[in-house]
């Protein structure tokens, strides 16, 4: 049996993270098992400090109000990150913007994005896709990389934006983000063996 090794960072609800922990955390596929070792935090307050840990999944809080700038903070992160060693770092809804710190010492880490990539990069993405006169909507998996939101897209998919509400647009939107992550997750650990 393999083992796989998976780091989360979150910021705030954590339905991301839940949802990956819930469909992959000590599950077995073929012969490779995944582990989602550790998730971080940048904020001592996020909701899903208690999602994860009802989950059974140990958190590391780093305040990023206690560093003095990003180049701090991310060295902190880097180190926290590399003591797991991780074979996928994965985004899910971490609300920071990363330096070269990160992203020369983390080559292995993905993103999930709320827009269709390259369309909307960047804060509010869920809001301003809403907003548009685009008639489809939907939803990003990418590589993280040196610039915001622009690493190589690894999975997209997408639906009819109709007369959805606000409400029901944000519904639709985390129905893909749900569907689609796991399933990424799986290819890029599996393939990697
Ligand atoms: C998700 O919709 C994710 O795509 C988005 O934040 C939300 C987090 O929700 N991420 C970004 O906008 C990244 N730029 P969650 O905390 O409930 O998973």
């Amino acid at each position: 049996m393999f083992i796989k090794k998976i780091v989360i960072l979150f910021s705030g609800e954590g339905t991301n993270l839940e949802n990956i922990i819930k469909k992959l955390h000590n599950k077995e596929f073929n012969d490779t098992k995944i582990v989602v070792s550790k998730a971080i935090t940048n904020n001592p307050l996020a909701n899903g400090i208690k999602r994860a840990k009802r989950e059974g999944v140990e958190v590391e809080i780093i305040d990023h109000k206690k560093y003095t700038s990003r180049e701090e903070f991310d060295k902190e992160l880097v180190k926290a990150i590399k003591k797991e060693s991780p074979d996928l770092v994965v985004l899910a809804g971490f609300m920071r913007i990363l330096t070269p710190i990160f992203t020369e010492n983390i080559k292995n880490a993905i993103n999930i994005h709320p827009s269709i990539l390259p369309l909307f990069k960047g804060a509010n993405a869920l809001k301003r896709s809403f907003e548009s006169d685009m008639k489809v909507a939907g939803v990003t998996v990418h590589k993280v990389s040196s610039e915001l939101d622009s690493g190589e897209i690894l999975e997209q998919d997408c639906f009819k934006k109709d007369r959805l509400s606000f409400e029901e647009f944000e519904k639709r939107i985390h129905e893909l983000e749900y569907e689609i992550y796991p399933k990424v997750i799986v290819d890029i650990l599996i393939k990697k063996k």
